[in-house]
Formats: structure tokens, C-alpha cells, sequence
């Protein structure tokens, strides 16, 4: 199902609210939540009504997609950076309980199969948060990674090492490698939310309705997920044909 919001405040709003009822429905539920700039929003909306509404988060238990290998989670760039200054520390959240892959122990033996595992033991994700790469990455799984992934290390590709500089200093690198939950552990989340938004996604949406399931286009997998929700802005809708989505006005 696809559903098409005015502009990303609509976006933001409504993916906020599906999250807070989701936590409310089932405070000691298993979230596996992303990164980048399309979540900036959700997690501000989010952090808003946790506190307007007084919403129990301490049972929740997190775990993130992906991290920088190579980074520690004091760099401003990381992930973890990321989720502590745009989450974590704004609200009660049991830290113990969430999960950021760690960057630097990414390439000690096991600790990728270690992360899928870590995952399974706390009874898999309940709610999947995702947003997707131009190339139709989910995570950091690129093109061309097979479906039945766990978590591993991937090289990055050009254009998402391009797209990812605009978090980077001018001048500083961003890094070749990160560590990523495997396609097969996103797709045994019960539930999964897909958000995209912005004009430069219109293509990679395109691609999304113009092709069947492949492995070239990482997120044309979830047409396989009995629970899938894909959220768009009209800027990312553009290039769709009218049929494929349904127009949610606020
Ligand atoms: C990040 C992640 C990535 C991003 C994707 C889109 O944790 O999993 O797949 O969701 O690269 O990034 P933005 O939102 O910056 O366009």
C-alpha cells in the first residue's frame, strides 16, 4: 500500500502517530528504527507527542539498521551520534535497550552474526521503520545484495557515498564500508514502514512501481512483506500513475 501526504510535515504528523500508537498498543515492543534525513521530522513530531502525551518509552527496545565502519559512536558523523542527538537523549528511552551497530568492533569476527542474533533473541522486530537510498537501498543493503542477507559488512556504493557527503564536513571522506541489517532480518520485522520524501526520490519511487521484485532494486523485496506500508510526500509521488497510490488529504 502506498499513501501520498501533502508535504513532509503531513509525512512527519502521520508516521509519528503510527509510531506512538504502535508503542502504546504494546509499550515493551521491539522497534528497528533508521537514520538520515528523511527520519530528521519523524523523530521531532515524535519526540513532541511522546511528551505531550506522556507515552511510556522506557520498555521499548531499539534496534538500529545500520552504522559507518570505522566510526566510533562519538564521531559526529556516526549513526549512533546521530540517534543520541536526534533521539535518544531527548527522551526517557532504557539506553541498555537500544542498539546502534557499533562501527569499530563491526569487523571482529561474529559481531555482524552476533547483531541478527541479538535480534532474534529479543523476539524479532514488531515495527520496522525504513527509508529508502535513490538506489533503492534499504539499510545499507546496495543493489545487487541478495535477499536472504543477515547483517554483514558492504562496500558502499558511489552514489550513496555522494549522497551521504552532505552529512560530512566539505572535504572529509565518507566512509567505503558499513555494517547493515540483512535484507532477511528486515523482512522478518512483522510490520515495516517505508517513508520517502523529496523530488529526488520521484525515480527511485519510479522504480519501485516500474519494476517487479529484484535484487537490483534493493526495496522492490517488501512487495513480498504480507505488512508493508510505503509513505510519500507528493514530491516523491510525482512520477507515479495516479492508480498505484492512494491520496491522503490532511
Ligand atoms: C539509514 C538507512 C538508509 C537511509 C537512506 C535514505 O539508517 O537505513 O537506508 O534510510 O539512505 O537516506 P535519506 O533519508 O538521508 O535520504
Amino acid at each position: 500500500m502506498i499513501l501520498v501526504f501533502p508535504d513532509v510535515d503531513a509525512v512527519a504528523d502521520y508516521v509519528s502517530d503510527t509510531l506512538y500508537t504502535q508503542i502504546r498498543s504494546r509499550p515493551p515492543m521491539t522497534l528497528g528504527l533508521a537514520t538520515g534525513g528523511t527520519m530528521e521530522p519523524i523523530y521531532q513530531y515524535f519526540i513532541d507527542k511522546v511528551k505531550a502525551g506522556n507515552l511510556d518509552v522506557s520498555q521499548l527496545s531499539i534496534f538500529n539498521l545500520d552504522e559507518y565502519v570505522g566510526l566510533d559512536a562519538n564521531h559526529p558523523q556516526s549513526y549512533a551520534a546521530y540517534m543520541k542527538a536526534r533521539l535518544f537523549e531527548h527522551l526517557p528511552f532504557n539506553l541498555q535497550n537500544c542498539h546502534v551497530p557499533d562501527g569499530k568492533a563491526a569487523l571482529d569476527a561474529n559481531y555482524c552474526q552476533q547483531y541478527s542474533t541479538q535480534i532474534q533473541r529479543h523476539g524479532g522486530i514488531d515495527f520496522q521503520l525504513l527509508g529508502v537510498g535513490g538506489n533503492g537501498h534499504i539499510g545499507f543493503n546496495e543493489p545487487g545484495t541478495p535477499f536472504d542477507s543477515r547483517c554483514h559488512i558492504v562496500e558502499l556504493a558511489p552514489r550513496t557515498r555522494l549522497d551521504n557527503s552532505r552529512f560530512f564536513a566539505p572535504g572529509e571522506l565518507v566512509p567505503a564500508h558499513a555494517i547493515t541489517m540483512g535484507i532477511q532480518d528486515i523482512m522478518e520485522a512483522r510490520e515495516i514502514l517505508l517513508v520517502a520524501t523529496g523530488p529526488k526520490k520521484a525515480s527511485t519511487m519510479k522504480k519501485f512501481v516500474d519494476h517487479g521484485i529484484t535484487e537490483q532494486v534493493p526495496f522492490t523485496v517488501l512487495k513480498r512483506h504480507p505488512a508493508t506500508t510505503i509513505v510519500l510526500d507528493e514530491a516523491a509521488a510525482q512520477a507515479l500513475p495516479p492508480a498505484s497510490y492512494q491520496r491522503i488529504y490532511t
